[in-house]
């Protein structure tokens, strides 16, 4: 048996990187590694880091120097604290971080996870710094432990990784490599086993989700819209979400899925990025605005209730106020239920950082306060319209003041309301009262007051 020892995690970025801290946490716990939820007594601390906007680095520098004097006072008593960085910004500045912050012991990149306890063990007996971040000829699922800790209410299951669709201005396919699908027996293995743990609703992950192309049990290739008809027949599993999808893979098949399968739920995040032809050109996006409103029409058609969600870039180079203000056009025809944005941000080693035509902070701020004031006003006007409807809530946990709980709706809204606690794990219908601005005031409807 290994002695305990206390694992801390920090996690930034997206839901792939919420996912691979788990697996990191599974296949450390045979080592004798148990979470912490504090850095201070932890034998080893992981940064899981994102590199797709802002200073990501500085970031993880600035969180490194803090860490360090935590690491120093545990050497002065006489403990070791093992410091890890991960994650995309571990694969895109590697040497950076060890050359900065030599203190670092392991540089671990996301196709890399699998070794993790070789690597612990050779940081241990080398005493200097490991690092990986090749891309390893072998595929890290084969070699990783089936996904062990219980993810709760509602879980997370990647599928997919990597991206070949090369956006000029995206860092992914270059931290996360090429595209790869895990085959369909190793998912459904996986989502029965979140489902015995009492997970209710799992949100199928990839980078290009709708891009999964895995084996099938015929041993052919299977699309997205198959394997979610197979996952809607596994016994105990409510609801199925996938994210995040790119416009041209959004093939019929999946299209049609969203009409027949109900466990597949009436929303959809499928990022835009602008509303303009000519920056989706600039982009490599490979659609045009048309295209994508064209698709969002078929949705609806398929699934007349599904809400829309999307990301947004203001400032593409190139982007001027006509392209800005297609985009807004593109935003007032589809109406979004929700959406992200973002100033964009040059990513070294992209297309788009060294293009020509960069648009000044100022402008970026302007046009990202406009389209964030549409976006707000649309998400409001969506909350709004579910006033008075019954709708299924997915409990997932305590609400903020005694006596309440919390979920989420169909579409993802967050519900609150007055409730006994073991409704928590439970899909119940909710009568909504109130459609705030960025979630949702609901009752229990009569026979759940009684029961
Ligand atoms: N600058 C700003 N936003 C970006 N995104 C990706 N790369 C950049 C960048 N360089 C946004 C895209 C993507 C989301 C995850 O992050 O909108 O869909
Ligand atoms: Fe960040 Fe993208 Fe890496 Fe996720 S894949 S951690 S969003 S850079």
């Amino acid at each position: 048996m290994n002695e305990t020892k206390r694992l801390h995690m920090i996690t930034w970025g997206c839901q792939m990187n919420v996912y691979d801290s788990g697996r990191m946490a599974d296949v450390l716990a045979p080592l004798g590694y148990v979470p912490s939820a504090t850095p201070e007594d932890a034998d080893m601390v992981i940064l899981n880091t994102c590199h797709i906007r802002d200073r990501a680095a500085e970031k993880v520098f600035s969180e490194l120097g803090r860490l360090r004097v935590m690491k120093d006072a545990r050497a002065e008593a006489g403990h070791k604290m093992v410091l890890a960085v991960a994650g995309c910004v571990a694969q895109a500045e590697g040497a950076e971080i060890l050359a900065r912050a030599p203190y670092v012991d392991i540089v671990l990149g996301p196709q890399t996870y699998h070794k993790l306890p070789e690597m612990v063990a050779r940081a241990a007996r080398a005493g200097g710094a490991v690092i990986e971040t090749d891309f390893p000829p072998e595929d890290k699922f084969d070699h990783l432990p089936e996904a062990t800790a219980p993810q709760g209410i509602t879980a997370f299951l990647t599928i997919q990784e990597g991206c070949d669709k090369f956006c000029s201005f995206c860092v992914v396919p270059y931290t996360r490599g090429a595209e790869m699908s895990r085959p369909v027996a190793a998912i459904i293995a996986e989502a029965r086993r979140l489902v015995a743990q009492g997970s209710r609703e799992i949100t199928l992950l990839g980078q290009n989700v709708n891009a999964w192309h895995g084996v099938g049990l015929d041993g052919q290739p299977t699309s997205l819209g198959t394997l979610v008809r197979l996952l809607a027949k596994l016994p105990g599993l409510d609801r199925i979400r996938y994210t995040t999808s790119h416009p041209r893979d959004m093939d019929d098949d999946l299209i049609a899925a969203h009409g027949e399968v109900p466990e597949l739920m009436p929303f959809l995040h499928l990022p835009v990025q602008s509303g303009s032809d000519r920056i989706l050109a600039a982009m490599n996006r490979r659609h045009t605005a048309a295209d994508y409103l064209a698709l969002v029409a078929k949705l609806r058609a398929a699934r007349p209730d599904i809400a829309l969600s999307s990301d947004f870039i203001i400032g593409h180079p190139g982007e001027t106020e006509a392209d800005f203000e297609a985009t807004l056009a593109l935003i007032r025809a589809v109406g979004f239920a929700q959406a992200f944005s973002f100033k964009y941000s040059a990513r070294p080693g992209t297309p788009a950082a060294g293009a020509p035509m960069q648009v000044p902070e100022a402008d970026k701020d302007r046009r990202l306060q406009t389209l964030q004031a549409l976006l707000r006003q649309q998400q409001a006007e969506f909350n709004l319209s579910v006033e008075g409807q019954v709708m299924p809530v997915l409990i997932t946990g305590a609400g903020r003041r005694p006596g309440q709980i919390g979920g989420r709706s169909p579409w993802l809204q967050p519900v609150h309301l007055d409730g006994p606690a073991h409704l928590i794990g439970r899909e119940i219908p909710v009568r909504i009262v109130i459609g705030k601005p960025s979630s949702l005031a609901g009752t229990l409807v009569e026979e759940l007051v009684q029961a």
